[in-house]
């Protein structure tokens, strides 16, 4: 800013400074090289309390104490210069060297009989010239409040934070404890029941062990689920990765869910187009998404109905999710699906099933068992791939279908 002589325009220049200066929200002042006060503004009146007759001549620092006045303390301006003064320090540097300051923090403490008080200012400056005399003219934002707000935010994130790790460890530590009692009950279960097949001995001792077994696959799948999950460490699961069949897979996966199926005179019909698809994947966690989507069409649907499971090629070089982000790696693609006729999924269902421990309300009835962990499980798994996992629904009683898409060699290339 330039004020330059000639025809009495300094004066309307002075003028429009001057309105220009009141106008403004912020608090703003004039000073000399020494950061004496020359001329403040409303908001500055405002803030300090001081007229602007009164503040003329005091230094800046003793002014801007004003504003900490106490209702019992001393009135301001000691008089001091305050040579460490953030503020006079920028106004100083500004008009020596002509360059600006812009958005400077400055902290800016006073000593009062009740405390020393604290105030953070945001401080611009730059150098003016009216009459060929120099003067700087400073605008200051007083962000104490906004600042204060912000380190409490920090200190609550940084507890939050220490409160996630905790959660995670908790997860973590709990899952992989469950893991040896789990498989140690298997094992046993196992071995009692070649023993009732040695001794020859046909009895409803083989029920229970069906359900000894099946109950702990569940619990097995529920510690899976958890330490592969992003709850665990913010992020997917860490893969072991090689080329496998999607098709094989998939086929383990359907003879799996055939049990369950089974109980319900649930039909689960394979409709593959290929034979082989190979698939960089690390091939349990693979297993268990498509197992999480098989155990939800199952579970999910009613008695007597079917279910339909199958891989496709696609044999584009890229592939768009349906919410048009793109798959990063490029084509050919293996396309998996599991079809079923139950429910189908509407409403907020639609946009929160991915998410951990979200059950819908078909659910929450507890109609079905579960913990809501399967979908955003096999999305963690599927996205870990570079692939995607999306839904598909017509509407309430109309079914859903879910699908994998995941980066894939040459169809039939093993
Ligand atoms: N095939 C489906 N048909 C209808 N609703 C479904 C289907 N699959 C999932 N959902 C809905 O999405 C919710 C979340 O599924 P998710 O697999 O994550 O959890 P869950 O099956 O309830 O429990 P868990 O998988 O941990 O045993 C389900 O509770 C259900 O409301
Ligand atoms: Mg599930």
């Amino acid at each position: 800013m330039r004020l330059k002589k000639g025809n009495g325009g300094i004066r309307r220049d002075m003028k429009a400074l001057n309105e220009f200066m009141d106008k403004f929200p912020s608090m703003m002042m004039i000073t000399d090289g020494n950061a004496r006060v020359k001329r403040i503004n409303n908001a500055m009146e405002k803030y300090t309390g001081v007229s602007r007759g009164a503040a003329a001549g005091m230094m800046c620092g003793d002014l801007i104490c004003c504003a900490n006045r106490l209702k019992s303390g001393p009135e301001c301006g000691c008089g001091k210069e305050c040579p460490d003064c953030g503020v006079r320090k920028a106004i100083e540097y500004t008009f020596k060297t002509g360059k600006p300051v812009e958005n400077k923090e400055v902290e800016f403490s006073s000593k009062h009989p009740g405390g020393k008080i604290k105030r953070i200012l945001l401080i611009s400056t730059v150098r003016i010239t009216t009459n060929r005399e120099n003067s700087v003219l400073a605008a200051f934002d007083d962000i104490t409040g906004r600042k204060s707000v912000e380190t409490a935010l920090k200190k609550n994130n940084k507890k939050l934070k220490e409160l996630d790790s905790m959660k995670s460890n908790f997860i973590s530590m709990a899952s992989h404890e469950l893991r040896t009692p789990i498989a140690i009950i298997k094992g046993y279960t196992a071995v009692i029941r070649q023993e009732l097949e040695r001794l020859g001995i046909d009895s409803v001792i083989g029920g229970y062990l069906d359900a000894i077994e099946l109950n702990s696959k569940k619990l097995e799948n529920i510690t899976e689920d958890l330490l592969d999950s992003s709850l665990i460490r913010g992020c997917g699961p860490r893969l072991d990765k090689a080329p496998v069949d999607a098709v094989k897979v998939l086929r383990k996966c359907i003879s799996t869910a055939d049990e369950q199926a089974g109980r319900k005179n649930i039909s689960i019909v394979e409709e593959t187009e290929t034979d082989c698809l190979i698939v960089e994947a690390d091939e349990p966690r693979l297993s268990r998404a498509i197992g999480n989507l098989l155990d939800n069409a199952v579970k999910f649907s009613s008695e007597g109905s079917k279910v339909t499971a199958g891989i496709s090629f696609i044999n584009e070089k890229k592939f768009m999710l349906p919410d048009k982000s793109p798959i990063k790696a490029a084509g050919p693609y293996a396309l998996i699906f599991v079809k079923d006729s139950g429910p189908g999924i509407t409403g907020k269902d639609m946009e929160h099933i991915f998410d951990s421990f979200y059950q819908g309300d078909n659910s929450i009835k507890r109609e079905h068992p579960g913990m809501g962990l399967g979908l955003s499980t096999a999305r963690d798994i599927i996205m870990a791939h570079g692939g995607g996992l999306w839904v598909e629904s017509r509407g309430k009683g109309k079914g859903a279908v879910f699908y994998i898409v995941l980066p894939a060699g040459e169809r039939g290339n093993k």
